[in-house]
């Protein structure tokens, strides 16, 4: 491994912003959020208190937990947080090297409701407690292109129902992403499941949709791979959507009939010799 990446797991490891691995979290994070806002120094993740929805009268008011997986530097995570005060904000992601960044930046502009969790998404359900996490970002994930390898798109249901264990009812995902195929796998399972899809476009930055009431300003931040243009297409494609319904595990067969029927294979080039496109 090389000089640099030691030097940022190292730093990593004494800053209170970054929790790897932590144990017994689900709950916590609001009483967490308040020793970061202390400036405490060690804090002791057993002692923290176990806090409420904040939505029964005598529990006190708790700010709104939003979530970025896959964050890598965590530009959304510390955008945001620039952007609201009065919310907490997670950052998750398996590579420290990248999290430091994010931290760092959150670290130096004293950003006190941003924090970040080094681990595996597939066991993000062990970090939040149910109806913890008010909106989750996901940002330029790995499309998983191989058909084979649909399982691990971070909007395949399989993933979806680990987030509903933590996500409010009503709470709220956005995709961004660069892959019309990612794009329009995960409109196939909003669609095939029934969920309520807010907000469908595949080109963001177009005239046209910034113009429109369905522009959101947090749509803004720009990411490291939003910049890369990875999948070539020049294109942003953004989903909101909500959780709000039951995902039966019978519909995965079917899901993976239908996508059989129109997804590319290998990669993005052979979208584009076969003239498909995502459809709005
Ligand atoms: C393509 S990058 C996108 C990073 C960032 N969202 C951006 O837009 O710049 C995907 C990120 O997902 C993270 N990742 C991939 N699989 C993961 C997993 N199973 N658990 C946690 N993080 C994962 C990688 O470490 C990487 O930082």
């Amino acid at each position: 491994m090389g000089q640099k990446k030691l030097i940022k797991f190292a730093a990593i490891k004494d800053y209170e912003n970054v929790l790897e691995y932590p144990q017994g979290m689900p709950g916590k994070w609001a009483a967490y959020f308040k020793e970061l806002e202390k400036n405490t120094v060690n804090i002791n993740l057993d002692t923290l208190a176990l806090t409420g929805s904040g939505q029964n009268q005598n529990e006190e008011i708790v700010k709104p937990l939003v979530l970025e997986l896959a964050c890598g530097r965590g530009e959304y995570a510390v955008g945001l947080g620039r952007m609201f005060a009065d919310q907490n904000f997670v950052g998750l992601d398996l590579k420290g090297n990248r999290i430091w960044k994010g931290a760092s930046i959150a670290n130096r502009d004293g950003l006190k409701h941003v924090a970040f969790v080094r681990t595996q998404i597939d066991q993000v359900t062990q970090y939040f407690a149910k109806d913890e996490v008010s909106e989750i970002w996901i940002t330029f994930p790995d499309p998983q292109l191989r058909l084979s390898k649909a399982k691990k798109r971070l909007t395949h249901p399989k993933f979806l129902r680990l987030y509903q264990q933590f996500l409010k009812p009503n709470g709220i995902v956005h995709l961004k992403t660069d892959s019309p195929n990612l794009y329009l796998f995960t409109k196939t399972v909003i669609e095939l499941f029934g969920l309520t899809l807010i907000t469908t476009t595949d080109n963001l930055y177009s005239t046209e949709f910034l113009q429109s009431d369905k522009w959101d300003d947090r749509c803004s931040i720009k990411t490291y791979y939003e910049g890369l243009n990875i999948a070539s297409s020049n294109r942003i494609h953004y989903i909101q959507f909500k959780l709000d319904k039951e995902l039966p595990f019978e519909l995965d067969d079917k899901l993976k009939d239908i996508i059989a029927e129109f997804e590319v294979t290998e990669t993005h080039e052979s979208l584009a010799r076969n003239g498909k496109q995502a459809m709005e």
